[in-house]
């Protein structure tokens, strides 16, 4: 039987609404804040909208599988239907009630994200998109940057928790493309970059070390805006890859020669 991704991707706003009363149910008013490593957070508010989302998802979806940030990954195994959860995105933001965070929910089909939702909850701003549908932004189409040039884009980035270990890759990366550009950015949710990316207010983003739950969602809405999304290399972004790297397309490959042009100073580094 062939799948409704309308309905699919209905049922996703509605348990990422359900979330976001959480979350902001709870901002400013956290009863538990952990370490899950080092400078990376958990709160109740995160383990609370997980379970929301999944409790909602299940309900209707009772063979479909879930990766999810928290609680990890179900094998029912009757079908190839999996839910990709990050609860919250940008937790460091949230537990210094910074308003820059959001629910990503994807879903996929054999591995292939088909429907993907970001809704930030403060803004209220709700991107979502249907493979080979395109993109919106609260129910309107969107589209990456026209930017041309490297020297007038201006980008994103972020740091995985365990950048501090060996630091020195990612400023010499970061003073590159800073030099390259007009400027960077430093959000704290990569879920957003990516819709900010989609939706032109970004030329360009890279991160390393993502986790499928970051991406998913964002993935499918910057492709589905038009965004190129790469590895490092160029070769085509899935979520199991280490590196991402979207932008509007005309800045890609400058963007992949810097970036580049790091991995060859890296190992010249290490010799
Ligand atoms: C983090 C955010 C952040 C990125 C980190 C992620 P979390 O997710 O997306 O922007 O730089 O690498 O882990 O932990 O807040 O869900
Ligand atoms: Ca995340
Ligand atoms: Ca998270």
């Amino acid at each position: 039987m062939a799948i409704d991704y309308e309905y699919i991707r209905n049922v996703g706003i509605g348990a990422a609404y359900g979330s976001a009363k959480i979350l902001c149910d709870h901002l400013g008013n956290l009863d538990r804040i952990e370490k899950k490593g080092p400078g990376d957070l958990v709160t109740s508010a995160d383990l609370a909208s997980e379970k929301q989302i999944m409790d909602t998802i299940h309900a209707r979806f009772p063979d479909h599988d879930f990766l999810a940030e928290e609680s990890g990954e179900t094998h029912r195994n009757i079908s190839e239907c999996c839910w990709i959860i990050d609860p919250l995105d940008g937790t460091t933001n949230y537990a210094h009630q910074v308003p820059l965070f959001a629910i990503s929910i994807a879903f996929a089909v054999s591995g292939e994200t088909q429907v993907g939702i970001v809704l930030n909850p403060v803004t209220g701003e709700l991107f979502t998109a249907i493979r080979g549908k395109g993109a919106t932004l609260n129910g309107r189409p969107i589209r990456t940057s026209s930017c041309p040039k490297l020297s007038d884009a201006l980008l994103v980035t972020g740091f995985p928790y365990n950048a501090k270990q060996n630091i020195k890759p990612y400023m010499t990366r970061f003073e590159r493309c800073l030099n390259a550009s007009i400027g960077v950015r430093r959000l704290g949710s990569a879920a957003l970059d990516l819709c900010f990316v989609a939706c032109g207010r970004f030329d360009g983003f890279w991160e390393e070390n993502l986790k499928p739950w970051d991406t998913a969602a964002g993935d499918l809405i910057a492709k589905e805006a038009g965004a190129r999304v790469t590895d490092f290399t160029g070769n085509e972004y899935t979520v199991d890859k280490n590196e991402i790297l979207a932008t509007n397309g005309h800045i890609h490959d400058n963007m992949c020669a810097i970036l580049q042009h790091m991995r060859c100073y890296e190992i010249v580094c290490q010799k």
